[in-house]
Order: C-alpha cells, then structure tokens, then sequence
C-alpha cells in the first residue's frame, strides 16, 4: 500500500536551487567557452560534426544503433534476439533480450588473453605510502576464489548480498563476485549509519553480508564490523558474514556467523565458471533516497546497465588504451558502480580507487596522487573543488599535472568559479571538462560534453549523450515547452535507454509512481532545468523535497524520521539552504518533548541521533529549536515557507500570504533564530 504523502510529486521548482541555477546563468558569460584542448584531434569523437551524426543515429534508428554498440562493446555467450521492449507507461523495459552474458566475464576474463598482466586496478589507501596493484590476471584469480566462496556457502543465482566496505580492492573483488555467480549485490555505503543499514539489509533480505574490521579515512578508523555485528542481531534472514582484514584492528569474531574471507578463499580453487545470465536477471540493487519514505532500492539489470557504463566511460572520459583512469568516488554510490567498477573493467581499462579523502594528509593529496600514477582522466565533485580552492592555490601548483586530459565533476551542479578554477589550476587550461549530469536512476551520464567534440560552458552539462532524448516539461501542466530561445522547467526523458533502472526492488508500483507517473510517457528525472538559444542543458537542481549535500542525496523524510526518532524530539522539519562547499546544507527544525530545554546539549543529542542512524555525512548543519512550525490549518508542514526562510527570502512579498496559518506568528521568529546561524 502506497502511503498517501507518496502521491505524485510535480510541485514547482524548488526555490532555493532555482535562484542558484540562475545566478549561475547570470554569472556565465552566454558565449561558447572553447578550451584550448590540444589533444582534440586525438580525441575518440574529435568534432562536433562526428558527436551530431552519432547523436542522430541514435535517436533516428534507435535499435540499430544499441544493436551495433551491444555487439561491439559487449562478448554474449548467447546472442539477443530483439534489442528493445517496453515503455514508460507500463514501465515494461528490456533490452538485448534473450541475450546471455556474464559481467564478470566482459569485466575480467576477456581481457585476460592480451591483458592479463595490465594493471586493472591501482589502490591508494589513507596513507600516501599504501598503494597496491592488481593485473587482471591477479583480480580473475581473486573474484573466482571469492566467487567460488559464496558458493560453498550456498549463495546462489537470485540471492540478495549485502556489501560493507571501505573503498578498496575487495569491494570491487566482491561486487564482480556477485556478478559471477548471478547473486545480486546491494552495496551499502560504509559511511550508512545503524538504522540505514538494517533498512537496507532486511529490504532485500540479503543472506550474506561482505565487510571488514574497519575502513581508515583521514587519519581516522572507522569501525565498520562492530557496526554489522549489531546489524545482524536484528537482520534474521542473514546467515554469514565474511570479514576482510583491512587494518587488521580488533574485532568481536561469532564462530556461528563470521568467516575470515582472506582465510577462507585461499581453500577456494581459483577457477569460478562465469554463471550464463540473461540480458535482464538484476545485477545490483542500489538505495536511493526519494522526497518520501523509505529509500528505494533501484534494480539495475546485466546487459543494458553494462553497456550504457562501458560507453559512456568510453566516449565521456576519451579512454584510450594506456590511460590510467582515476575515479575518487566511493563504490557504495552510483558512480563508483558504473565509474570506479563496472564501466572502466568493462573497457579493459586501469581504474583507480581511493579509500582516503582530498585533504589528509594535505589538500595536494589528489594533485600529488595524480602526479604519482600519470593518472590521465580525473573525476570528482563540485564540493571536493570547492574545498580545495579555499586553500593556496600552491597547494595545486607544485605537481606535475601534464598527464591530464580530460577532468570530470558529477554529482551536483558546478559553479562556473569552481569550474574555472579546475580548469585553470588543475587542467591547467588544456583539459577537456566533462560536467556530467545523471543519477543513480539512470545508470550512466544523461547529459554531458565529449572532449573535443563538444564545446563546454562553465556551469552547464551541454547536450545529451547517445540516445537520450531530454524534454523540459511545464511543471504544472505537463506540457512541452519548446521556446527557441530560453526554455526552462522539469526535466524529462522521452525514450528508454539501456542503462535505466528497470524498478523498485520489490515495489513497481513505486517506481512507476516515482518516474512514469508525474508526466505520463515520460521518464521524470525530479530536476528542474533551463536549456539556452544554444540548445545547452543547465541543471538547476531537485525540484522534490531531496537534498544534494555534497553531492550526496538525501531525503528530508529521511532525516526527520531519524529526529524524531531521538527521544527528545517531538516534530521536525527539514530543509535545504545553499551552503559554499557543500552546495547545500541541512538546516533542521525541532519541536522538542515536553522537559527537554534549548541547549547545547539538546542539540547535540539531536545531531548525534541523526548521525548513527543515516550517516555522519548527513549530520545537520543547523539545528534551530522552535515552539512550534508554520503549518496549514490542516496541519500540514509549510515547507515553501521554510526554504524560503533558510534562503534569506523572507521580505512579505517573498513569503507571500501566511495569514493562512495555523500559527503565522511563528515565521517571524524562525526568521530571526535562523539569521543567528546563517
Ligand atoms: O539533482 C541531480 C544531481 O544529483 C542527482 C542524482 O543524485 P544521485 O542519484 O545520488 O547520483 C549522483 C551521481 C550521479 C540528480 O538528480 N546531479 C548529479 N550530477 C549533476 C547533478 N546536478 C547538476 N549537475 C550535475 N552534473
């Protein structure tokens, strides 16, 4: 039964981001920003010419388009008979179907003939000096013996497996393990806190969870099985957990449960015979957070999501054979999936992967690491830019950055000054920068640049990537809106393409509600949008009740349930305000419990309460403690009136009538209390 605050969202463009996406307008100058990429006529799509053309033949003749790309990028150990089915309507959509082929098998095994001593994975963990290498053959050897583990352990083709992992080689191992075997894996991001975790873990009844004694970032240890331990005292339906060693710090060990993994897959013969999967058989599920509930559990499928990462890693980053391809996101996200695991291994590329964080031990961290590895093409997020232009700009300055080629920001929108900054300070304005727009929704990039082939303006994702098809939609009445000049509204897709999330673990009827719904034949992203004269895609942000904190997405639901949760708090509400590093921050208003007072130490049994059950990377920025919130005489929240108080838009005009409120008098002193913190 669907909740009735689960009703379609279609609300108008959320305030805050509005006005931010449109300074970013006003800010960037309208003229075509041509970098000086002196590699472009090397480039995989060297002109915009060549970008037009495939464009057009993907969205003109759109099977035979995916029919020649699937057999080009993809070994199938059966052919597919049909390359497309379904709609977003029903939601039916399926691609290469009937095709049998194994992800591990296009990740590793096929590269193994004239690959197999290429590095495919470089590891650099917390400290500088921790770096390993893994050839493909070395990284074949271990996902068999792993796979082979699960097996013995009764893990099979269909069987949910949860994995809790700090950002190293072995969640990699372990993902493509999964995928060996047909088990599908749900990686949890090792930052989850206590109750996301056993959301996550008893949504998919997961039998099996990976994770190790702790992660280290930053010079801190991160206990990462004490926090399973509990988990799994609540989770019934997991049977073992295998634990790597990774700082080799102290660990609660169950004989009935735990299984030291290391120990355990050296028993384990190092040949895995790669399970036959269709086309469509899950490969993941990966949580999302939504503007209501429990977060989602988005199903993505073998070959259409494998396919839609190779090729976008391909044409995106420019890969090329000797590229050493660094992304320094997290595996527990989408862009670790497709950018880190499945889209770079797909390739038979060298893919790098990072357990530390941007500033430890110093902000030449990333700079110095590129140096070190000749990395070639780096991607990242607006907030990492934005903290590392605060410092020095020698900071950046003394390393060798000749290597670069291609620079990559994702997540959130980027601000023409952090854009120009890594432009200037790191690709030292020879690089081609790629502001890729997507979700973990849609599997791959959705809008983007190609180096050399598409001229970049500062601030904006550029134009769409092979077969997609974007709409901006009134976002009241579902129209089209297709002015010559500038165009702005929600934005929608108008066609399946084959890196789509195919539904809601367990829940189709919310994906339909969530996606397909809003504006019926469309796919609806939840971003509002402005596309200019140029044709250029410029992404204003959520226009649901979703906060991108750091680039990571976060349901104000979400983190209100986990406040009221607190035995303290009796009502909270939670917005969005723009935030300088982070893009946005969280700004949480309380409604305390009868006995509890207006004090440090109520607002910090508040923040804590949030931080163990989502995460510390959701912890709220500012806690304002209120009597009571501006509410509808029926009692519902006024969250229009909250973010615009969170964004200094609180003159009369801007609020417009609140005489209709249960308790107008409030939003003048929530006015003032907000104005103390930011
Ligand atoms: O609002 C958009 C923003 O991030 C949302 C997707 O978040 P998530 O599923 O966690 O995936 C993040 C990594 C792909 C989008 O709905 N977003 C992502 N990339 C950009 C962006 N907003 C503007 N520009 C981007 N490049």
């Amino acid at each position: 039964m669907m909740k009735d605050d689960e009703m379609i969202n279609r609300g108008p463009v959320n305030i805050s981001t509005k006005k931010e996406a449109s300074a970013l307008l006003a800010n960037s100058s309208d003229t075509v920003f041509t970098q000086t990429n002196q590699f472009s006529s090397h480039c995989l799509i060297p002109t915009i010419d060549n970008y037009k053309q495939l464009y057009q033949a993907s969205v003109d003749t759109p099977d035979q388009f995916w029919d020649e790309q699937a057999k080009k990028h993809l070994d199938w150990f059966t052919p597919f008979t049909q390359v497309s089915t379904g709609n977003f309507i029903q939601g039916d959509i399926g691609w290469f179907l009937n095709g049998k082929l194994n992800v591990s098998y296009n990740c590793v095994d096929r590269h193994l003939k004239e690959n197999k001593d290429k590095i495919a994975i470089i590891y650099e963990g917390d400290k500088p000096s921790q770096i390993e290498k893994i050839t493909y053959y070395e990284l074949y050897l271990q996902v068999c013996r792993l796979a082979n583990l699960l097996l013995s352990l009764g893990i099979k083709k269909g069987d949910t497996v949860a994995i809790y992992l700090p950002n190293t080689p072995v969640a990699i191992y372990s993902m493509l393990a999964c995928a060996r075997i047909g088990a599908i894996h749900s990686v949890i991001f090792a930052g989850f806190g206590f109750e996301s975790i056993i959301s996550r873990v008893k949504d998919a009844n997961c039998r099996l969870i990976i994770t190790a004694d702790e992660g280290v970032r930053g010079g801190k240890t991160i206990p990462l099985k004490k926090k399973i331990d509990e988990v799994v005292c609540h989770c019934k339906t997991v049977e073992h957990v295998l634990v790597f060693k990774n700082t080799g710090g102290h660990v609660d060990f169950n004989p009935q449960k735990d299984i030291w993994a290391e120990e355990a897959m050296l028993e384990q013969r190092p040949y895995c015979p790669p399970e036959h999967l269709d086309s469509e058989d899950p490969l993941f599920i990966l949580y999302t957070s939504g503007s209501t509930g429990q977060p989602k559990g988005l199903v993505h499928t073998q070959a259409g999501y494998l396919l839609y990462a190779a090729m976008t890693h391909k044409y995106v980053f420019d890969y090329q054979n000797d590229d050493i391809y660094a992304c320094v996101a997290d595996v527990g996200w989408i862009t670790g999936h497709s950018y880190i695991v499945y889209g770079p291994l797909a390739n038979g590329a060298t893919t790098f992967i990072f357990e530390g964080t941007p500033t430890y031990p110093t902000p030449s961290r990333y700079w110095e690491m590129i140096e070190r590895h000749k990395i070639t093409q780096f991607y990242t997020a607006p907030t990492a830019i934005r903290s590392l232009m605060k410092f020095p700009t020698s900071f950046v300055e003394k390393s060798n950055l000749d290597t670069l080629r291609v620079l990559g920001s994702v997540g959130e929108p980027i601000n023409p000054e952090a854009w120009r900054w890594y432009n200037k300070f790191v690709g030292r304005e020879r690089c081609s920068i790629v502001d890729t727009y997507w979700q973990t929704e849609s599997g791959g990039h959705l809008i983007t640049p190609l180096p050399g082939a598409i001229p970049t303006k500062p601030g904006s994702a550029t134009l769409p990537f092979f077969g997609i098809i974007p709409k901006i939609l009134d976002p009241q009445t579902g129209q089209v809106l297709d002015n010559a000049d500038t165009t702005e509204g929600v934005l929608a897709i108008s066609r399946p393409w084959p890196g789509i999330a195919r539904t809601v673990y367990k829940s189709h009827s919310r994906y339909l509600l969530t996606y397909m719904k809003p504006y019926p034949g469309y796919y609806f992203t939840g971003d509002g949008v402005k596309r200019d004269k140029d044709g250029y895609y410029w992404i204003e942000g959520r226009v649901d009740d979703v906060i991108n904190v750091a680039g990571h997405r976060l349901g104000t639901a979400e983190l209100e349930s986990a406040l009221v949760g607190s035995y303290c708090c009796a009502e909270a509400a939670v917005v969005g305000y723009p935030h300088d590093v982070k893009g946005q921050g969280i700004l949480a208003f309380c409604i305390l419990k009868e006995g509890y007072e207006d004090d440090e130490n109520t607002v910090s049994i508040l923040r804590n309460e949030v931080r163990n059950t989502v995460g510390p990377f959701a912890s709220p920025d500012v806690i304002v403690i209120t009597p009571s919130l501006p509410k509808t005489r029926s009692g519902k929240i006024m969250r229009r009136i909250l973010r615009k108080i969170a964004c200094h838009e609180s003159s009369p005009e801007q609020l417009g009538d609140i005489s209709t409120l249960a308790e107008p008098e409030v939003v003048p002193l929530l006015i003032t209390k907000v104005l103390k913190y930011i």
